[in-house]
C-alpha cells in the first residue's frame, strides 16, 4: 500500500468515527427531553424568569430552560414599576429581551401582570401635588397603561395575567387596594375589558395566592358568573401555588380547581413552588434572648437539606402533581416560580437571608432527586 493511500484510508476511518460521533450526539440531544414533554399530554410547563438569567453571557440556563419548559411568565420586568416606572418613560428593554427569548423557542409567554397593588409606583394613584387622585383620572392611566403594553406584544404574549390579588381571604370581599378604593369594584372588569380590546386574541387570567381558602374561591366564583353574564372577557384563574410541606389542604385545592372549571375557565397553576422552611408563626413569642436560637430555629439548613424533609418535599410535590394530573384537563398550565433553587424569593420571604430549597433544580442547576420524581409522573 502506498503511502497515499495508506493515508487515505486512515483519514476515511476518522472521518467515519467523527460522523459516528457526531450522529450519536443528534441523537442523544433528540432524546434528551425535559419536564415539557414529561406532561406533553397533560398541560404546558412553565418557569418564571428574571432579567440576570436573560443577560448574562453564559447561556446554560437559559439552554436548560428551552430544553425543559415550554411557557415562560417575566417574573418582574412587566411588572408596572419595572415597565412604566414613571407617567411618561417606559422601560422596554427587559420585557422586549424576555418576549425575544420566547418567541425564539416557540413558548407560550405568560405577561404579568398588568393590575396589581403591589410593585406599583405611589404616583401612579397622586396628581402632581401628591394627592390622592380622581377616579377619571386614575381609569384613564390604567388605560393608557394596558394599551400600550398589552399593543406592544400583541400576537406574541400568549396569556396576560390581568389583575393580580384583588380578593381577600375569609369571604371578605375585594382588597382595599388604592385600586379599589379610587375606582370601585368595577375596576377589575375594566382592565380586563381593556386588555381584550388590545389583544383579543390573547387569553385573560386573574391570578391569587391561598385560592384553596373558600372564601376567597366563592367570591370570586360569583364575580366569574357575573362576569360571563354581562360578556366581560375573563378566560381563565391563575392559582399562584405558593405551598409548602403542610399547606395548603389539597381537599381544598382541589375543590376550587374543580370550582372554577365548573364556571367553565381554564385553571393554571402560575407560581408553584414547595417552601421546606419552618414558618415563622411558629416561632412567635420567643424572647428577646433567644433570637439568634430563633433566626437559627427559622434557618435550619444552611449547610444542605436532611434527606428526610427532602424525602417530605418529594412526597408532597408527587401528591400535589397527581391531583394536578388527575386534572389535567381542567388544567392549562403549571409554572414554577423560578428555576433553580438559588434564585428563588422564598430565599427571602417571609424571613430574609435564609437557604431555602423550593424547585425542581439546585444552585448548580442539576436536577434534584425531586425532580425525577415529578418528571416520573409524567407519561414519556
Ligand atoms: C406574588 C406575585 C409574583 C411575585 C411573588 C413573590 O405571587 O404575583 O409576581 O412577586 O408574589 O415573588
Amino acid at each position: 500500500m502506498s503511502i497515499s493511500r495508506r493515508r487515505f484510508t486512515s483519514l476515511t476511518a476518522a472521518a467515519i468515527a467523527a460522523m459516528t460521533f457526531q450522529s450519536r450526539a443528534i441523537q442523544a440531544a433528540a432524546r434528551e427531553t425535559g419536564l415539557k414533554d414529561a406532561f406533553k399530554d397533560d398541560f404546558l410547563i412553565g418557569t418564571a424568569i428574571n432579567k440576570w438569567t436573560l443577560e448574562r453571557e453564559d447561556s446554560t440556563q437559559r439552554d436548560l430552560i428551552a430544553r425543559e419548559f415550554n411557557s415562560i411568565t417575566a417574573e418582574n420586568c412587566m411588572k408596572w414599576m419595572e415597565i412604566h416606572p414613571e407617567e411618561d418613560r417606559w422601560n422596554w428593554g427587559p420585557a422586549d429581551q424576555f418576549v425575544e427569548f420566547g418567541t425564539k423557542h416557540g413558548m407560550h409567554i405568560v405577561g404579568h401582570t398588568l393590575v396589581w397593588h403591589s410593585q406599583v409606583p405611589r404616583t401612579v394613584f397622586q396628581d402632581e401635588n401628591g394627592n390622592p387622585i380622581s377616579k377619571e383620572r386614575l381609569e384613564a392611566r390604567m388605560q393608557h397603561h394596558i394599551a400600550t403594553v398589552v399593543d406592544r406584544y400583541r400576537g406574541k404574549i400568549a396569556i396576560w395575567d390581568v389583575v393580580n390579588e384583588a380578593i381577600e381571604e375569609d369571604e371578605k370581599g375585594w382588597r382595599q387596594s388604592p385600586w379599589f378604593k379610587i375606582l370601585g369594584p368595577t375596576f377589575m372588569e375594566r382592565a380586563f375589558q381593556l386588555a381584550h380590546e388590545a389583544d383579543p386574541k390573547a387569553h385573560l387570567i386573574y391570578n391569587d395566592y391561598n385560592e384553596h381558602n373558600p372564601g376567597r374561591r366563592n367570591f370570586l366564583v360569583e364575580r366569574i358568573r357575573d362576569y360571563k353574564r354581562r360578556g366581560i372577557p375573563i378566560h381563565g384563574v391563575g392559582f399562584q401555588g405558593h405551598i409548602g410541606l403542610d399547606y395548603p389542604d389539597l381537599r381544598e385545592y382541589e375543590d376550587s380547581i374543580e370550582a372554577i372549571a365548573a364556571e367553565g375557565l381554564a385553571v393554571h397553576v402560575t407560581e408553584l413552588e414547595v417552601d421546606v422552611l419552618p414558618r415563622p408563626s411558629s416561632f412567635t413569642g420567643a424572647e428577646i434572648s433567644a433570637v439568634q436560637q430563633y433566626a437559627d430555629k427559622l434557618n435550619p439548613y444552611v449547610d444542605g437539606l436532611p434527606k428526610e424533609v427532602e424525602q417530605e418535599q418529594i412526597d408532597r410535590y408527587k401528591r400535589f402533581f397527581e391531583l394536578l394530573l388527575k386534572h389535567r384537563e381542567k388544567i392549562q398550565r403549571v409554572t414554577f416560580w423560578g428555576m433553580h433553587d438559588g434564585e428563588s424569593w422564598k430565599n427571602n420571604f417571609p424571613v430574609r437571608g435564609r437557604t431555602n430549597y423550593p424547585l425542581l433544580f439546585d444552585r448548580k442547576l442539576n436536577k434534584k432527586p425531586v425532580y425525577h420524581a415529578v418528571a416520573g409522573l409524567g407519561r414519556t
